[in-house]
């Protein structure tokens, strides 16, 4: 096989992180458990994803229906991102990686609201790699935030109806700055997009695997990315013009 053309290697990976709780449930163990073996492997695959040269990863670790979990899992949630926040400030720092959030983070608890600030702070000039973390994240309500955000802009004067489009109304989004993903992986063999990025994954390749989050190792990362090297994007033109060039 021909070694991948590096100009293909995707700018931006988003990750469905999915499948702790069979993990755990396998090995009789608590979920938390698989959950804390996730956050094990987000500290593999980011370092991974450095080493491939993948710019940008954003992770859905908490989704804005997470919250009917049970509570103890919910608080458990909490406290992993509490930890992880804190023990891989360091590792960002170190590594030049820039962290951000996407998500209603004013509803997280406060010590992890302020270690998030430190982190977001802290990292912040790094402008080489990027982790993005969905937290508190739905895309539904992050369209309905940014359409009520434009309409009070044209209301305001600072934007014109006339001039609404795409690439305007995209700038109200919580991912505003961040290229579209080009690849989206799902773990855990689930079929699903679950309310994640549904606009800005428009044009991304999806990747499906059975393997479980706590699992994915760098091996998982790298064969999505080969299999997306594979695919032809072809953003609604034929394969002859993607191949000529031609318009
Ligand atoms: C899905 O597994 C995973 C989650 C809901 C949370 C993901 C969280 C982490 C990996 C840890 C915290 C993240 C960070 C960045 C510190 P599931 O519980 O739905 O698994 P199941 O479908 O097998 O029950």
């Amino acid at each position: 096989m021909s070694p991948p053309d590096p100009g293909k290697i995707p700018q931006h990976v988003a990750i469905i992180m999915d499948g702790n709780g069979r993990w755990a449930r396998q090995r009789g163990l608590p979920r938390l458990e698989g959950h804390r073996r996730g956050v094990e492997t987000v500290r593999t695959v980011v370092d991974a994803a450095r080493e491939i040269g993948i710019r940008y990863i954003t992770l859905y670790a908490f989704s804005a229906e997470n919250w009917s979990r049970p509570t103890d899992e919910v608080s458990g949630l909490m406290g992993l991102l509490d930890y992880f926040l804190k023990r891989e400030l360091d590792n960002l720092v170190k590594n030049r990686v820039r962290l951000r959030t996407i998500g209603r983070t004013e509803a997280l608890p406060a010590s992890v609201q302020r270690e998030l600030a430190r982190v977001v702070e802290a990292t912040k000039d790094f402008p080489d790699w990027n982790l993005v973390l969905a937290l508190n994240y739905g895309s539904r309500t992050e369209v309905a935030a940014a359409a009520r955000d434009y309409a009070i802009a044209v209301r305001d004067g600072t934007e014109k109806l006339e001039d609404a489009s795409w690439e305007k109304f995209s700038r109200y989004l919580d991912t505003t700055g961040l290229p579209d993903p080009d690849l989206l992986i799902r773990t855990s063999g689930e079929l699903r997009i679950s309310n994640f990025l549904l606009l800005q994954l428009a044009y991304a390749e999806l990747v499906f695997t059975p393997v479980l989050w706590p699992d994915f190792g760098q091996a998982d990362l790298q064969a999505a990315v080969d299999e997306y090297t594979r695919r032809e994007r072809r953003y609604g033109q034929t394969s002859e013009q993607i191949q000529t060039g031609e318009k």
